[in-house]
């Protein structure tokens, strides 16, 4: 699997042809802008902050002299009406050929489900399963008129073994899994490739982890994408990541992710809070009881 070349993209949708990814000023988003420039294809970068987007701009624009880029400042947390029309019109007269829906948004500590704040749950949800869900919706129907399109979904290995103190987010990665096994299903006979990419951790702002063999680079991370693309349905880019997949989701990933975040400290914070509340909970319990026996005068 790992031998295979990368597809001849380029030839499948010729010249002026499109490719938007959402996230695309930092991370995985960008190392996908820059390889999807280097193939040739002119690049829609969307994300919140305008300075960033116009700085991936110029950097492509400076190796890529040939690639035309736009650039669309969007939270698309907010996947109302008003965020459709908007990307809708600004790409109007462009033939996005690819979509790369790349955007995720996840808790900023690890947490226990009842401590997140409900703002928290919501704007995962918006960000990782609407806006997809939108967006795909939006550029699939114009991909099947023309029998040709591209669609690729950041999953999370998360997802896939269930991750507790990131309840809301790991949920959210199972339905894009899950979503992007279906529309595959449901579009490869009319052209279409649907091709869900699953990582566990990966070195950008968003794991805050330094590069490792369990924790691949964003250039590592996208070389094996690349290479892999088209292979299954839903792909594990890296050899360490299929490695935890192979080697029961239930066990050896939740032992490597204990030890990653043990060692970021991060899992020590969550479960001394669990522990204070099920102390809690638990005198509450005894007071309750003692409560109860007072009343009903029961030893
Ligand atoms: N890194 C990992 O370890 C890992 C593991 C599994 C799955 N993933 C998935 O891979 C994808 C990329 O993650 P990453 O690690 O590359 O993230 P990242 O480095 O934190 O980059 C996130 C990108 O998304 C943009 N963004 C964030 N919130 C946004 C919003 N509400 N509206 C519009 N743009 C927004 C950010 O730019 P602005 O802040 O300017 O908006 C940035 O360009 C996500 O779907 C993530 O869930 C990552």
């Amino acid at each position: 699997m790992y031998i295979r070349p990368s597809p001849n993209l380029r030839k499948r949708f010729g010249p002026d042809s499109w490719c938007l990814i959402t996230g695309a000023s930092d991370g995985i988003g960008k190392e996908f802008s820059f390889r999807f420039a280097s193939l040739g294809f002119n690049i829609i970068l969307v994300s919140r902050t305008l300075s960033k987007l116009e700085k991936v701009e110029n950097e492509i624009k400076e190796k890529y002299p040939n690639i035309k880029t736009k650039v669309i400042a969007q939270d698309l947390s907010d996947y109302s009406t008003k965020m459709t029309d908007k990307i809708e019109e600004e790409t109007k007269d462009l033939r996005v050929d690819v979509l790369i829906n790349n955007v995720g948004a996840c808790s900023r500590k690890l947490t226990l489900y009842i401590d997140t704040k409900l703002r928290e749950d919501k704007l995962m949800m918006n960000v990782n399963m609407r806006t997809l869900v939108v967006l795909s919706k939006l550029y699939l129907k114009k991909m099947l008129k023309r029998k040709n399109g591209i669609v690729i979904n950041l999953s999370s290995g998360s997802g896939k073994s269930g991750t507790p103190y990131l309840a809301t987010y790991s949920s959210t990665k199972a339905f894009c899994m899950l979503f992007s096994n279906n529309l595959n299903l449901e579009y490869k006979e009319h052209g279409i490739t649907v091709q869900g990419v699953t990582p566990f951790y990966v070195s950008t702002r968003m794991s805050n982890m330094k590069p490792s063999f369990f924790v691949p680079s964003t250039k590592s991370f996208m070389n094996a994408t690349m290479k892999q693309f088209g292979s299954e349905r839903n792909i594990w880019p890296n050899l360490s990541h299929k490695l935890i997949k192979f080697f029961g989701t239930m066990h050896i990933s939740y032992a490597v992710e204990r030890s990653l975040l043990t060692s970021k400290g991060l899992l020590k914070n969550a479960d001394e809070r669990r522990q204070k509340r099920a102390k809690k909970l638990q005198q509450e319990h005894w007071r309750l009881e003692r409560g109860l026996s007072d009343i009903f005068q029961i030893d």
